[in-house]
């Protein structure tokens, strides 16, 4: 039976730092209102045309396949997590695996939102315990600033996301008791509106209580339409309460999930790397499982959210920064947009 373990790891944030009193330049904000609510002091903009998604999915995962002792042409397959692809369609994955010279593996894109590295983890976790592939390459990558509303208006969600990415090199091993233990993944779209950018989407607005104005033709012309950006509905939209209160009661028991299944406790998690949605988010969780402030990585301070890059960021950033050692019990939990949520419990 084989086993699957990061082999390599690396992230990528871009050079321009926004602090929360640089984006009062754009809206009606304050250091203290953001840092309160959100823990959030800074994050970082890409370039808004020399970076995309993928190319910033390239820089992570080029440190990911070195750090692995490996090579782009080892890699025999890539799941890319995003909500922010370069295109609508094809996705990240396919222009990560040209601008790579990569050979022609399959590469898959995965929609998860903030859950989407997690969700990319487990997939890529089963295709190498069946032995189909040996060299996976995971990427979660977001480039959000292209799409938020940056007015007064858009405040409530805009202060919170930044860019980034992080990527891992999953690698086939026969060590047992090594590597990815258990992931677990869960869904309820009860609550998909609540979290969502409705357009550019087919939908109509068949599922929105206030249904747009189309344009009067017989066909096309229903993905978006210019009066959305007037109006604001061409941008996302999150009901904090809702979210705040639905991830921190599936966080931790999306983690008890994991543990129970390998016969662990919390007391034996030696660190906890939560998406970074938000400092009180992660701060409640730390407190229901009651873990020490040095069993749980943050790093949302300084990068906001990056969604499906959050957790390979922060976990790379913990292991480089000697707080995750070889033979640790380390746990990613995540939980977005869907809402879907999950875990992963791996053995360092
Ligand atoms: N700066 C200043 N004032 C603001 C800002 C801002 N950036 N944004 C909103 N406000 C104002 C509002 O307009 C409102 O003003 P009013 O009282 O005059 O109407 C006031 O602040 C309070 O607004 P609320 O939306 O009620 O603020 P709340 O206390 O709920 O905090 C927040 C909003 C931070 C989003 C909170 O609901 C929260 O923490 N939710 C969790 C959601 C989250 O963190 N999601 C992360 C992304 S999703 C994910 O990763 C799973």
């Amino acid at each position: 039976m084989f086993q699957s373990k990061i082999a390599g790891i690396g992230y990528y944030v871009p050079k321009n730092v926004y602090s929360n009193n640089d984006l009062k330049r754009f809206m009606d904000t304050s250091d203290e209102w953001i840092q309160e609510r959100t823990g959030i002091k800074e994050r970082r903009y890409a370039d808004r045309l020399e970076e995309t998604t993928t190319t910033m999915g390239i820089e992570a995962a080029k440190v990911a396949i070195e750090r692995a002792g490996t090579t782009a042409e080892e890699i025999d397959f890539i799941i890319f997590a995003t909500l922010s692809p370069d295109y609508y369609f094809p996705g990240c994955g396919v222009l990560l695996q040209r601008e790579m010279g990569m050979k022609e593996v399959g590469a898959l894109d995965i929609r998860n939102q903030c859950s989407g590295f997690v969700y990319a983890l487990s997939v890529a976790d089963q295709f190498i315990k069946t032995g189909m592939y040996k060299n996976i390459l995971v990427v979660g990558s977001e480039k959000h600033s292209f799409a938020l509303d940056y007015s007064t208006r858009g405040r409530a969600v805009s202060v919170i996301f930044g860019d980034g990415a992080g990527a891992v090199v999953l690698q086939s091993t026969t060590e047992a008791g090594k590597g990815i233990l258990s992931t677990h993944l869960h869904a309820d779209g009860a609550d998909a509106e609540k979290l969502a950018m409705y357009y550019p989407g087919a939908s109509g607005g068949k599922w929105l209580d206030n249904k747009p104005q189309w344009p009067e033709q017989e066909l096309g012309g229903m993905l978006m339409t210019a009066e959305m950006l007037e109006d604001g509905t061409a941008f996302p939209y999150m009901d904090g309460q809702t979210v705040f209160k639905k991830a921190v009661v599936k966080f931790p028991e999306v983690i008890q999930e994991a543990l129970l299944k390998n016969d662990l406790r919390t007391t034996d998690i030696d660190m906890l790397v939560p998406h970074q949605a938000n400092l009180r988010i992660s701060q409640f969780v730390q407190k229901t499982l009651g873990l020490p402030d040095e069993k749980v990585f943050n790093n949302i301070q300084r990068y906001g959210n990056t969604t499906a890059a959050s957790v390979p960021i922060a976990l790379c950033e913990a292991w480089e920064e000697g707080k995750i050692k070889a033979g640790d019990l380390v746990c990613l939990a995540a939980f977005g947009a869907g809402f879907t949520w999950g875990s992963a419990l791996i053995r360092w």
